[in-house]
């Protein structure tokens, strides 16, 4: 399974790739803001750490747009910034129409906002490069969102799609899990829950127990 990082914070990318060689990255406007850069430096700072990797980073067209023709027109320009940008386009019916028209122009596409099955479904026929269901968001209103993983990729193999799932706005160690278990290809998530998910408290308390007995026991 890959890891992505959800972020547009150089740092936390930096960091990311030293110490656990992050896969790809994926951002949205929020994450952008939270950069505190213009979209178009933010953006060109992340493409430039990745110069010369074949790892993708996701970038989203502008919320405001409501036509095809409209998201098709930007995504052009941004993936002509960078041979890793892959676009974010919403999961709405001119987005849909946009993901078609980009694939078909060889871009790759995220088809993001995702939330049911029948959305993922129609993204791999409209011939999305990754598809992203929130999983997060899903659990936050109440939802149960690990079925819907499990759906998607049984709906993928049965078809043989090659559109990739990025279970998205994961919060805990366990979504990570249960991405992995159902067989999604792909993870992505902040750095805090990556620490905590790579952590458990039996870890700490193992090794004081080991290094309390080490210092107790004579090495020759
Ligand atoms: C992923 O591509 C999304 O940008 C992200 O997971 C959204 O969730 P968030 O609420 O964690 O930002």
């Amino acid at each position: 399974m890959k890891f992505y990082l959800d972020s547009a914070i150089v740092d936390e990318i930096r960091y990311a790739l030293d110490m656990w060689n992050i896969d790809g990255v994926t951002s949205n406007p929020r994450h952008v803001r939270n950069s505190g850069k213009p979209f178009l430096v933010a953006i060109r700072d992340i493409a430039e750490l990745f110069k010369g990797t074949d790892k993708p980073i996701s970038v989203e067209v502008n919320p405001h747009y409501t036509t095809a023709d409209e998201m098709v027109a930007e995504a052009l320009k941004l993936a002509a910034m960078s041979p890793n940008f892959v676009i974010k386009i919403p999961a709405t019916e001119s987005g849909f129409k946009a993901c078609w028209t980009l694939t078909d122009k060889g871009i790759r596409v995220n088809l993001t906002l995702v939330f049911s099955a029948a959305q993922a479904l129609q993204a791999a026929r409209m011939g999305a490069a990754y598809v992203s269901p929130f999983v997060g968001w899903k659990e936050a209103n109440g939802e149960e969102a690990s079925h819907l993983v499990a759906e998607i990729v049984r709906i993928y193999r049965n078809y043989e799609y090659k559109t990739e799932i990025i279970v998205a706005a994961v919060r805990n160690a366990r979504q990570i899990v249960e991405a992995a278990v159902v067989g999604a290809h792909i993870v992505t998530t902040s750095l805090d829950v990556y620490k905590d998910a790579f952590d458990h408290p039996y870890t700490a308390k193992g090794l004081k127990l080991f290094a309390d007995n080490w210092d107790a026991t004579p090495y020759k």
